[in-house]
Formats: structure tokens, sequence, C-alpha cells
């Protein structure tokens, strides 16, 4: 249908960026940004007539959104770009789908597939993208690629290790080069945290992290990260961390990318630790963890010498899910008594209720605290299952 409008208005009408990629790929990505020939907002006019759903127009960039039920298309015209200065603004002018393309990243993103029905389906490869797509490479589109905008340089990591491609050989030289002249101190520390962020949410978090080392780039986040066979390891094992917390099946809500980041950051003191979490206005739920981190040792030490149920519960009870899985990343034998904990201990209630304790004899105050805790320990250790043997145990 889009493209029968896009014939009747006399635009041409293309499917860009990670779509055709994707496809070329045989993968599936649902993003779907169009671009028009002609006029991109009168094109998302006409086809929200059309469809229906709903239109916001961005005048200001010339861009327009058809919010179908199910679906969202991002429309905008081809054009071309300037920019005045490294890592500014662009300035922005219609131009053809050639230009539009070449402004892009990669040749890998500068696929195009043609919608209007007399070319319905076509490739528009002016770069050759399809063929380093099938060598695995990435390559840049032009040399100032990267000053104009540095957040590429992340960019280009996140496809290197989602799908497992090099860098071409002038593409790894302009990275290089763009890297020694500092152009990543251009971005706002918000961005940079934002471009770590993606990375270690992709499909291959770790070789996205030993790409920014390799690059030179670990020390814009703190001069104190090291990349090392240690840090490696525990990344690596963040995988078969998480796995494992899949099997048990047991409702948790955390991210996963914080693991990474924790296992990233863990070899930090606590001054590079606060230094860190100010620069990138880290918030307190993630400070807390990145901080309990520096204990972790001491809390392994203590779970491989607890001697009950209960040593393991009033441990663990004060940790977050992300603390109790870096600890199984750091020292995976200790994975019964976490698994203990999370399927059964820490689900332990006292049955018996106040005014029952009190008709017992036991006065309100500090002493009553005790008794629950008593009873919650004999009930942790097994001693005592059932209501009737609470009830018992307090009548001792
Ligand atoms: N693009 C670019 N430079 C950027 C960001 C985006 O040239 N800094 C272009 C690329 O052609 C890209 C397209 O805009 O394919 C869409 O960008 P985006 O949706 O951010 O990325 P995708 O390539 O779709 O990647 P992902 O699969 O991670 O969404």
């Amino acid at each position: 249908k889009a493209g029968r409008m896009a014939d009747s208005l006399d635009f041409d009408l293309y499917i860009v960026g990670g779509f055709p990629r994707d496809l070329v790929l045989g993968q599936v990505n649902h993003d779907l940004d169009l671009v028009v020939e002609g006029d991109g907002i009168e094109f998302a006019r006409e086809l929200s007539k059309e469809l229906g759903g709903h239109l916001d127009i961005y005048h200001e960039f010339g861009t327009a959104v058809v919010s179908l039920e199910d679906l969202k298309l991002d429309i905008a015209t081809t054009r071309v770009e300037y920019y005045p200065q490294v890592a500014s603004l662009p300035e922005v002018e219609h131009g053809s789908i050639q230009q539009d393309l070449f402004r892009r990243d990669f040749t890998i993103n500068a696929l195009a597939i043609q919608l209007n029905q007399a070319s319905f389906g076509q490739l528009v490869d002016y770069f050759s993208g399809k063929k380093d797509l099938e060598k695995g490479l990435i390559r840049l589109l032009h040399n100032f690629s990267l000053y104009d905008d540095p957040t590429r340089i992340f960019r280009g990591f996140r496809f290197a290790s989602r799908y497992d491609y090099n860098f071409e050989e002038n593409t790894e030289d302009l990275f290089k080069h763009a890297i020694e002249l500092d152009v990543i101190e251009k971005l706002s520390s918000d961005r940079l945290f934002n471009k770590l962020e993606l990375g270690l949410k992709d499909r291959n978090p770790v070789r996205f992290i030993s790409l920014l080392d390799e690059y030179n780039i670990l020390s814009y986040f703190s001069p104190g990260i090291e990349w090392n066979h240690e840090t490696e390891i525990l990344e690596n094992n963040v995988t078969k961390v998480l796995d494992w917390l899949h099997d048990l099946e047991i409702v948790t809500s955390f991210e996963e990318w914080v693991l990474y980041l924790i296992v990233l950051v863990h070899g930090l003191n606590e001054t590079e630790i606060k230094d860190f979490a100010n620069k990138f206005n880290i918030n307190k739920n993630l400070f807390d963890r990145l901080m309990t981190s520096l204990k972790a040792d001491k809390y392994i030490r203590i779970l491989h010498d607890a001697e009950d149920n209960s040593a393991i519960y009033y441990l663990l009870q004060g940790l977050a899910i992300e603390d109790m899985l870096f600890l199984l990343i750091k020292d995976f034998s200790l994975e019964e008594e976490i698994k203990l904990y999370l399927e059964k201990l820490q689900w332990t209630d006292i049955e018996v209720s106040g005014e029952e304790i009190i008709a017992l004899g036991y006065s309100p105050g500090p002493i009553f605290r005790e008794v629950l805790d008593e009873v919650r320990k004999a009930k942790l250790n097994g001693e005592v299952e059932t209501y009737e043997e609470e009830k018992e145990y307090l009548e001792q």
C-alpha cells in the first residue's frame, strides 16, 4: 500500500537502515525506517489518511512517525548532511537516495530496498554493503564520518561484536586516528555512558568490551578499569550464571547488562567507584550494586563458612539479586547455597501471629523480636516446619 501511495505522489520510497541489513543476513528487524525521495511529511500525511493510525510530525527534523496498531513507521525525506564542527548537529538539505545513504555510518547500514510497485523489493546497494555483509566487514563510508559523529565508534564496536565482524583495514586506521585525536572527549558523559550501556545490552558484550580495550577507550570511563585475563574470565561467567538463573525458573527482575558493568568495574577501589558514579550520574541502586561488589570476597568467605541455613539467610537477605549473581560469577561453587536461598529460604515465613505469641506470655518489646528471630532460625534450619511445631517451639 505504501508503495502504491508513493507511486501516486510520484515519490520514490525506500526502506533503509537496520531492516535491509538484517534481511540480507536472514535476521528479523522490527525497525521500519522509510525514506522518501520527494516530501516525507506529505507522504506520511497521505499514508496515515489511507491506513489510519496516529501521525506525529517533527517539522524541525523533517520527519514523521505513523503509528499503527502493531507497527511503527519512521518516515524521512532523503537528505544530505553537513557537519560544521566535530560532533555538532548537522545542517540538513534535501538530497538523492544515494546521498542519503552516503551520509550514513557503515556500508552494511547503507543498503535500501525500494518499495515502489514497479521495482518492489529491489536492493539498492551503491556502496557494496551486501559484499561487506558477506565478507563480515565493517567499512566506513567516508573519511570524516567519525569526526561528524564520534558515537559511530561505539556503533562500529557494537556491530563488530554483534555479528562477529572485523574492521576493514582503512576503517581500522580511521578508527585509530580519530581515537588518537580524542574525538571521544567531545561526547557528553551521558552520551558516553549510554553508548557503553547499548554495547553491554547488545548480543556480545564481552567482545564489545574487549574492543573498547583494544582501542584504548576504557580509560574514558575510569582510569582504573583494567581488562585482564581475570576480568575476561569473569565476563564470560556472566552468561553462564544468567543461564543458570533462567533454568531455576524463579521470578526476578533486574537488568542483565548491569552484571557486565559490575564485572567491568569490579577492580576499582571505593574512590574510583565514587568518581565513576559521579561522572556518569549513576543512580542510587546501581551505585549500591557497584559498592557491594567491593565486599564480594568477604561474602564469599562467609558463605563458604556458613554452618546452617540461617547463616546463609542472614547474609543473602541483605543483598540484591545482582549482588548474589556477582558472587556466583566470582565463585560458581556457591550455586547450591544461592539456589537454596532463592528457591526456598527467602520465602521463609513465620505462621504464628503476633497476638498468639503475646497470648503465650511474651511481652511486646525487644524480647518479642528475639523470639521471632529464634523461631525463624529454627524454621530455616528445618528444626521447625509446621504451624503446630512453631507453637510447640514457642511454648517450651
Ligand atoms: N545511522 C548513522 N549514524 C548514526 C546512527 C544511525 O549513520 N550515528 C544510520 C544507519 O544507516 C543506521 C540507521 O541510521 O542503519 C538507523 O539507525 P538505528 O536505528 O540507530 O540503528 P540500526 O542500524 O537499525 O541498528 P540496531 O540494529 O542496533 O537498531
